[in-house]
């Protein structure tokens, strides 16, 4: 059984192909629109697709102007690019450790990594759970500090009731198959500021500073317009934005489906003392991209010997994601150790991703966790 897959029916067929019937399959009227539902949704009044997600956190970061001599306070426990998008201008990503009950930035351990250099906080959903961000937020201010979700795992999660990807000063989503909604590749910067909106807009298209809009055309046949940046080629096609129009129609399904999944996986658990369960502390929404528990004692030996066996039983499953400090770049560049970071590490080493994925049945869930209490007592 897989991890996740995907959930495509005849709407996504229907709107490619009327994306190709048009002859317009690379940003043009179906990327606008996707734009517009997904910024309506996350309550922001920009939304700019990307190519993924790590293209909107590299955007975001060079909307923001930061360079080098800069930092960056990235949470330890996330995927690679939550940092490297730091890195990409030649400014720092400094780490601030997790805590264990979320794998979300701790507040706590944020406000001691701030020194005066610090610019930004990448502040990341892990796994669709809404990071704190009313401390994080208040942090922010007092500091100074630019906020960056990343919101790669948490289309559709909401904190207080709020969207998040709309709550800091950008948002960033993506649309990888194993996210919420995919287009395959794919991913998606928020953000209400308009000059920034303009400057990922002309980053995204090559650095042209002229026609902003699609639907701009040059005063003369022979005018080229101006290129007053050094950009990138970050855009989302048509036939792509086609098949994410058809995925939001489904978001609140999904949603709803994901919900239940991880629901119905507690209840089936809720008896096991051996591992911890994800749950979701008061404000902070939970829309399980992945549903990652933690195995509490015997550490990697006995966490890796529970995933061997799930492999035998043909049941896919993952850790939950890096301890980015100990990955060879950081660990090199800035001669990190594995223990500075406590909680990343031991949730890099201790996390199983069960599978989870639209349409998965009664019966899977139940030998899942029958497999799973199996394993946990013969490990
Ligand atoms: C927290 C986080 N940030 C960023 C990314 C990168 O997303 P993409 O693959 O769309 O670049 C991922 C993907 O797994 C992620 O989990």
């Amino acid at each position: 059984m897989q991890l996740t897959s995907p959930k495509f029916d005849d709407h996504e067929l229907q709107l490619v192909k009327q994306c190709l019937d048009s002859g317009w399959v690379t940003q043009g009227p179906l990327v606008a629109q996707f734009e517009q539902v997904f910024a309506v949704r996350h309550q922001a009044r920009y939304a700019l697709a990307t190519t993924s997600c790590t293209a909107a956190l590299h955007l975001a970061i060079m909307a923001l102007g930061l360079e080098p001599g800069d930092e960056v306070i990235v949470p330890a426990f996330t995927w690679v690019t939550s940092a490297h998008c730091a890195e990409y201008v030649g400014a720092r990503a400094v780490f601030a450790d997790v805590e264990f009950d979320t794998f979300n930035l701790d507040p706590q351990t944020l406000q001691a990594a701030i020194t005066p250099r610090t610019r930004a906080v990448i502040v990341v959903h892990l796994f669709g759970l809404a990071a704190k961000m009313e401390e994080i937020m208040a942090l922010a201010k007092r500091y100074q500090l630019f906020v960056i979700e990343d919101a790669a795992c948490a289309v559709g999660t909401t904190y207080a009731g709020q969207p998040v990807g709309g709550l800091g000063d950008i948002g960033c989503f993506s649309f990888h198959p194993r996210k919420i909604i995919t287009t395959g590749e794919g991913g998606m910067v928020t953000t209400d500021n308009e000059a920034w909106t303009n400057t990922m807009k002309s980053l995204r298209n090559h650095g042209a500073t002229g026609f902003l809009q699609p639907a701009q055309q040059p005063a003369k046949p022979y005018h080229m317009g101006p290129f007053d940046m050094l950009g990138y080629n970050l855009r989302l096609s048509d036939i792509q934005a086609a098949v994410g129009l058809a995925q939001m129609a489904k978001l609140d399904g999904l949603l709803a489906e994901r919900r239940r999944l991880a629901e119905h996986y507690t209840e089936l658990l809720n008896d096991v003392a051996e591992i911890a369960l994800p749950g979701a502390p008061e404000k902070c929404g939970h829309t399980y991209q992945s549903y990652v528990i933690r195995v509490r004692q015997g550490g990697m030996a006995k966490r890796n010997q529970i995933m061997e066996e799930l492999d035998t039983l043909q049941i896919q499953t993952r850790p939950g994601t890096h301890a980015v400090h100990r990955l060879g770049y950081y660990a090199h560049k800035y001669e990190l150790k594995p223990e500075q970071f406590p909680v990343a590490a031991a949730c890099e080493d201790t996390t199983i991703t069960l599978p989870l994925f639209p349409g998965m049945t009664e019966a899977q869930q139940q030998f899942i966790a029958a497999s799973l209490k199996k394993a946990l007592g013969s490990a």
